[in-house]
């Protein structure tokens, strides 16, 4: 089996979760991290085995060997390092939200596109057992006529700093772009593109959103939505349809059970998790860039868009702006 060479940029927190279940896959070598600051760079190539590391983006970036690149920077950063590494011949995994908004999103794909090469938002819940296991029972028709769903996403950060990127708007802070994705992605890929929005949220003084809920209507169902920085919450999500329900264990966007209600019989459905789940999302770079696909079937370009169009329409409701938003 062909190895696939990873670099990996920006080796805060999710970089190192991320590289544990890149470790878990056979074919996948950490060949190279990049860090602005060349100790922790140093640590981390320690810690999770990397054969090379970089106080530089640039200079992993201009690493021949590399093939793809994992991007886990702030979310202002996606974009711009995105560029830079597709410019030098890199595939991208980038963390969601890919960009701050659609102008951003959409340039970036342009790129890709130009260059023919690899792109994907990294949406691990998107490839997550549980999930293609729901996404099955509901494509064969096990719930009948979808009619509710009802998701959240929510933790207490309120300790965090507002300098932290959870808080401060010139980091994109804010509850829906950085956890508030995951509900809207849940209804997005199982109900598409609503026909109305009616969103509201709760805006800390520096303008962004510590708490907010959405609803999606659809001709025939709504999702009730909601994410927050707030408080704590186990987080499970519900889709009801007319013939049954699904309800996904805490937490439902990395979970391994799934309980499905039918003709009032309750059976509950194990879908073991490997590591910490990022492992799949990576299989499924892998296997793009094996069959020389520039973009995932189960989670491509215009998924990205569609989910940063449904949030610009969201901020724009609730009086969220950023700095790199196109009227500023
Ligand atoms: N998929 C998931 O489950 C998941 C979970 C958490 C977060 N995320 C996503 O991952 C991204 C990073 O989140 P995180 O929690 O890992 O963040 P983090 O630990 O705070 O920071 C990640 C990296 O961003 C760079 N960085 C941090 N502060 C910076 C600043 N003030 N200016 C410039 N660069 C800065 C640093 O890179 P250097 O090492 O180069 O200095 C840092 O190591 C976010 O976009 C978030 O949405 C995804």
């Amino acid at each position: 089996m062909q190895n696939i060479k990873w670099g990996i940029v920006g080796l805060g927190n999710i970089a190192n979760k991320f590289a544990e279940d890149l470790a878990l896959v056979s074919d996948a070598i950490l060949w190279a991290v990049a860090s602005s600051n060349a100790e922790r760079a140093q640590e981390f190539a320690r810690k999770h085995k990397a054969i090379r590391h970089y106080d530089s983006y640039s200079s992993l970036f201009e690493d021949p060997a590399v093939q793809v690149v994992y991007i886990a920077t702030l979310h202002p950063d996606h974009v711009p390092i995105a560029i830079e590494a597709i410019r030098h011949g890199k595939g991208v995994l980038c963390e969601k939200p890919l960009g701050i908004n659609t102008k951003e999103v959409q340039e970036l794909i342009n790129l890709a596109q130009n260059h023919s090469l690899f792109l994907m938002e990294a949406l691990w819940t998107r490839f997550n057992p549980a999930f293609e296991q729901t996404l099955q029972f509901i494509q064969e028709g096990a719930l009948g006529l979808l009619r509710y769903i009802n998701a959240s996403f929510s933790f207490n950060g309120l300790d965090r700093s507002i300098d932290s990127r959870l808080f401060n708007p010139q980091k994109a802070g804010g509850a829906l772009l950085d956890i508030g994705i995951y509900p809207l992605f849940l209804a997005y890929q199982i109900l598409g593109i609503p026909k109305d929005i009616k969103a509201s949220a709760i805006l800390t003084p520096q303008g962004v959103d510590v708490q907010l809920g959405f609803i999606l209507t659809y001709e025939t169902a709504q999702a009730v939505l909601y994410a927050s920085f707030s408080h704590d919450e186990d987080m499970r999500a519900t889709i009801c349809g007319e013939k049954g329900q699904i309800y996904l264990s805490s937490r439902w966007h990395e979970t391994d059970q799934i309980h499905r209600v039918q003709s009032g019989k309750s059976t509950i459905i194990n879908c073991p998790v490997k590591g910490r789940g990022y492992y799949y999302e990576i299989l499924e770079v892998h296997k793009c860039l094996i069959l020389g696909q520039t973009e995932s079937k189960k989670w491509n370009w215009k998924n990205s868009l569609d989910l940063s169009s449904l949030m610009d329409q969201i901020r724009k409701q609730c009086g969220i702006v950023y700095p790199s938003d196109p009227d500023q």
